[in-house]
């Protein structure tokens, strides 16, 4: 399943399947979809998976999504069923009631986005999904104005699902698909021991995951990845396991997953996670790709060192454990040996204490200037536990020390967040960028634990409204 260049990939593409023998590991499905089938329906907007304009809906044995196109490699789609904006009205012509309802609420104006938007409320109303600002926050559209499109799928939400929409992807039919891809040199492996002992072999190799990241620098970059690894095909970096003490997610568990897992146990994560890209980013996005790219902006990493989570790594048959924080060294440097990879990551089993604050320039789709996760432990008004993980105000994510030292063992009280709050300044010395200013980004930073204090104290905050 590794170490490819060219691949044999077989999907169903509207409800027939597709063999493909020879194709580029890199070919994006929107690619294929427009210059090899002309099936020029999915749209491409922005190519970087922010407008949503080349939304498919992709069915595997976890059941329907909707994902971007644009970053999305033909390898990704193995063994899956596609279906494309064509694929929507049912094969005898009927329209889908999601696209009856967008013309009777006069849903699309030049209609550019429309069809990403068909596929996402089509996906949204198979699944049985209502919340329509979160299932639409990932299509982007100029003109029309969302009212009435919003309108159009609330009066689609009762009615029948087409027969035609339920794909049962094809290996699903038949574990053996034909046709397996062509290797750049060794035997594929098909399982993780044999694939950490090829890796270490092979570690020039590019990996994988979502291609939340990867999918840009070949389209925005036009980057050649040369030999590639999918990890989507290993089976034992997906799932969760759980004991009495801690929950293990494997690496290649999507955002949307970890969402499920997290929401009950960490609400204020679930919320972050809410805010993280869009439906079909989260759909895609991986939570070891988050962790690996090692992103001073990516949200997952305040928020698993804030818990205390450990990061498990794997180089051939030797497996090492660290904390999630250790990971992080520098500004583009990870504590990742040649040939090494992630294979999941352990949170602990304990009582809520985290608060995590996103702060971004659209509260939707956009990536955080600040993200601040904190988790505080108060017993008997005295701070016992300081863990604060702060994203966008360094080099990496990164702990807030000397904010931690003014907390710990002092009494829970406005003074004490106060000086944690000047605390902070020896912690961080913030850059200035497109995003933020290095002095917005430390008062924000600072003001987080202010919020912090006033929302345990049960007072009611809120990022929606800002008052004089
Ligand atoms: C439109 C858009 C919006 C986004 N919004 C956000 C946001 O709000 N918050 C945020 O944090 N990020 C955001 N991102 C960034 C992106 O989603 C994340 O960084 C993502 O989690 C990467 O995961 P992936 O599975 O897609 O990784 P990939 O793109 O597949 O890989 C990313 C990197 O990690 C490596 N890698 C992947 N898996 C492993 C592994 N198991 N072991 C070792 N190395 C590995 C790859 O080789 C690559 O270097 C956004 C991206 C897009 C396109
Ligand atoms: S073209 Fe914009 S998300 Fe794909
Ligand atoms: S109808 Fe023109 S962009 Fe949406």
């Amino acid at each position: 399943m590794a170490g490819y260049i060219h691949m044999d990939v077989s999907f169903r593409l509207n409800g027939k399947d597709v063999a493909l023998t020879n194709v580029t590991a890199t070919t994006t499905l929107l690619d294929w979809l427009r210059i090899n089938q002309n099936l020029t329906g999915t749209k491409e907007g922005c190519n970087e998976g922010d407008c949503g304009a080349c939304s498919v809906m992709v069915t595997d044995e976890n059941g329907a999504k909707a994902l971007n196109a644009c970053i999305l490699f033909l390898p990704q789609l193995h063994g899956k069923a596609i279906r494309t904006v064509e694929g929507i009205a049912a094969p005898d012509g009927t329209p889908h009631a999601v696209q009856t309802e967008m013309i009777t609420h006069h849903g699309s104006q030049c209609g550019f986005c429309t069809p990403g938007f068909i596929v996402s409320m089509a996906t949204a109303h198979l699944n049985g999904e209502t919340d329509h600002d979160t299932a639409l926050a990932g299509n982007l559209c100029r003109c029309t104005g969302y009212a009435p499109i919003i309108r159009a799928a609330k009066a689609a939400e009762t009615a029948p699902i087409p027969k035609h929409m339920h794909d049962t992807p094809p290996i699903l039919l038949a574990k053996n698909i034909p046709g397996e891809r062509e290797s750049a040199g060794a035997e594929p492996p098909t399982n993780l021991d044999a694939f950490a002992s090829w890796y270490e072999q092979n570690p020039d190799t590019t990996l994988i995951a979502g291609a939340t990241d990867v999918g840009l620098w070949v389209t925005k970059h036009f980057t050649n990845l040369g030999q590639t690894a999918f990890l989507n095909q290993i089976p034992e970096l997906r799932g969760m396991t759980e004991t009495d003490e801690a929950i293990h997610v494997g690496a290649m568990t999507t955002l949307t997953e970890l969402y499920e897992v997290i929401k009950d146990r960490h609400p204020s994560f679930a919320q972050l996670i809410q805010r993280y890209g869009s439906t079909q980013v989260r759909n895609a996005a991986t939570i070891g790709g988050n962790v690996a790219n090692g992103s001073p902006i990516g949200d997952g990493s305040p928020a698993l060192i804030a818990l205390g989570a450990t990061l498990h790594l794997r180089k051939g048959a030797k497996v090492r454990e660290i904390p999630i924080a250790d990971f992080f060294i520098e500004y583009g440097k990870q504590d990742r040996a040649v040939g090494e990879f992630i294979t999941g990551i352990t949170i602990p089993k304990v009582a809520d204490n985290l608060h995590c604050y996103k702060l971004s320039k659209r509260f939707d789709q956009d990536i955080s200037a600040v993200c601040g996760c904190l988790w505080v432990e108060v017993k008997d008004d005295v701070i016992t536990t300081a863990r604060l993980a702060y994203g966008g105000m360094a080099g990496t994510p990164k702990r807030a020390s000397a904010a931690e030292a003014a907390l710990t063992n002092k009494p829970w009280n406005e003074n004490t967040i106060r000086t944690a709050m000047e605390a902070l300044k020896s912690d961080f010395s913030p850059l200035s960028d497109m995003r933020a200013s290095a002095k917005y980004r430390m008062q924000t930073a600072q003001n987080m634990l202010l919020r912090l204090w006033h929302e345990r104290n049960g007072e009611t905050t809120s990022v929606h409204e800002v008052t004089a």
